[in-house]
């Protein structure tokens, strides 16, 4: 796809169609709505008229009117975005992404958007980008038939009265972020025959080579001369063999502060049966996404190596297959991790807390004062919040809050759920230091976090539960059904906020 910006006259861009935001009840008598109305002959303001068209967000509209003039489009499309306050620099990336996919299935190649969004035009430019980029992606990888052949080949955006160095810059990051993501879609939706632990690492040299990334694979001698014993015990059950994917991003200049590394730390399950604790048959194909922590981990990277923030950024990814064969870990075993702790496994599909607590005590091992996890850790989760919004929890209050703010700057919702003294209690051990689970149906989530967090010493840590947001049931106006790459955009607000 070609992505060109404008400043100028938008109506006169060279392509087949013109998109514009348009809100609750707007009428077309003033300003770009009303220009539009004459380029289609009155056609708009008949429209909004008769009811037919009202602003809602998700309603779309595709209006076609006779060329005429300098005008080259021949297409209107409308995408309703709701009241104008609540439209924020998100919103941007939506409208692009609905008009993308709405013209695509109508096989129409080429628009223009009028995202008729407030603020920074850089940011402008990149959401819009980025939401054309991401609203193309389909699952049709391992179709041989009915594949989706259309495509867009042109996407023109227009901020009137922009620079044009900040287009590009816009455009540039925006196509960085959106192929990033689509990067961690693609890993996400692999089926886990083919995406095994030893593949995951593989496709994160072959990213790291291509963006520039340094990348060391820990392979499982490794990882038990560093004595993680609790990561390798997922792996005890399954043929594939765990890896521990480590990615560094060096910047040209350092700004940030002195000895501060942030990690990003992905739970990286390429395939969770349960192990022994083996899940029902019913949804269990659904477990080839639990490497989605990781997949997220490695998008990110991806984006990062190409924005060139000025803070260091380490990314870890335990990947890893949860398999019941006889080598399996049993509920009752006693492992040790990395940092010294017993662990007693009472259920091994409580199985990402085990593989994180050695990821997170390698990452603060290797100099991270900061860590946020990533993990599609708890059913819980999804009960208690949904599709919606991401689970985050934390040793620090300024740090959550952080990422939440980075979230709502990005699109992402998070909602915090409590830890603390009297949730730690419950994952105590009769025989050892701590166990993987605690009292059964209560606070699923919290437990799960405050698991991790006893592998976490002196590090600020932000655990993200994303169980519920990972994966998509059904499609939505600007995206395919299946994988999101939800907290890319969150965390590489927070990088870059840290320079
Ligand atoms: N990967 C699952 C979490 C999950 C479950 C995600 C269902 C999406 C849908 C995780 O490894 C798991 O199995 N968690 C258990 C923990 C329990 C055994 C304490 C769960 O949530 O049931
Ligand atoms: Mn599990
Ligand atoms: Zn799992």
């Amino acid at each position: 796809m070609r992505t060109q910006g404008i400043t100028g006259n938008f109506t006169e861009a060279n392509v087949d169609a013109l998109a514009v935001a348009v809100f609750k009840n707007e009428k077309p008598t003033s300003g770009i709505l009303r220009d539009l109305d004459r380029i289609t002959g009155g056609i708009l303001a008949a429209t909004f008229k008769a009811g037919e068209f009202k602003g809602d967000s998700g309603e779309m509209a595709l209006i076609r009117f006779a060329r005429k003039g300098k005008v080259k489009a021949t297409r209107l499309v409308l995408i309703g975005m709701g009241e104008r306050e609540e439209y924020k620099m998100p919103g941007a990336a939506i409208v692009a992404g609905s008009a993308a996919r709405f013209l695509r299935q109508r096989n129409i190649k080429s628009f223009a958007l009028l995202p008729r969004c407030d603020g920074y035009s850089v940011e402008v430019a990149q959401n819009a980008t980025q939401g054309v980029i991401t609203s193309l992606f389909e699952l049709d990888k391992y179709k041989t038939k009915d594949k989706n052949d259309k495509t867009i080949n042109t996407f023109v955006i227009c901020i009137d009265g922009a620079k044009p160095s900040d287009l590009k810059e816009g455009i540039a990051r925006g196509t960085a972020i959106g192929e990033s993501m689509n990067f961690t879609r693609d890993l996400a939706n692999e089926p886990p025959n083919i995406l095994t632990p030893t593949e995951m690492a593989k496709r994160a040299q072959a990213m790291a080579k291509e963006v520039g990334l340094k990348i060391e694979v820990l392979d499982e001698a490794r990882m038990e001369k560093l004595g993680m014993g609790s990561l390798l015990s997922v792996s005890a059950g399954s043929t594939q063999p765990a890896k521990l994917i480590v990615v560094r991003y060096d910047p040209p200049t350092n700004t940030g502060q002195k000895g501060e590394l942030l990690a990003l730390v992905g739970k990286g399950i390429t395939f969770d049966t349960g192990g022994i604790s083996i899940k029902p048959a019913e949804n269990m194909d659904a477990m080839k996404y639990d490497m989605s922590g990781g997949a997220t981990v490695l998008g990110t990277m991806r984006a990062i190596a190409l924005i060139k923030p000025t803070v260091p950024v380490m990314g870890v990814v335990a990947a890893v297959e949860n398999m019941p064969d006889g080598n399996a870990s049993r509920p009752s075993d006693v492992v040790t991790a990395s940092n010294g702790k017993t662990v007693e496994i009472l259920n091994t599909d409580a199985e990402g807390r085990l593989i994180l607590a050695d990821a997170v005590a390698y990452a603060e091992k290797n100099g991270a004062t900061r860590i946020v996890d990533m993990a599609t850790l708890t059913g819980a989760v999804i009960v208690a919040l949904g599709d919606i919004n991401t689970g985050i929890m934390g040793n620090d209050q300024l740090f959550v809050d952080e990422v939440i703010d980075c979230g709502k700057e990005a699109g992402e919702n998070y909602w915090q759920l409590p830890v603390g003294r009297d949730y730690s209690k419950l994952i105590k051990s009769d025989i050892a230091d701590v166990k993987n689970i605690g009292p059964r149906g209560k606070a699923g989530t919290i437990i799960g976090a405050v698991f991790i967090q006893e592998f976490i010493d002196k590090a600020k840590w932000t655990h993200l539960d994303i169980a519920g947001t990972a994966w998509a049931d059904g499609v939505r106006p600007y995206q395919a059904k299946g994988p999101t790459a939800v907290a890319v955009r969150t965390l590489i607000k927070l990088i870059e906020r840290s320079q």
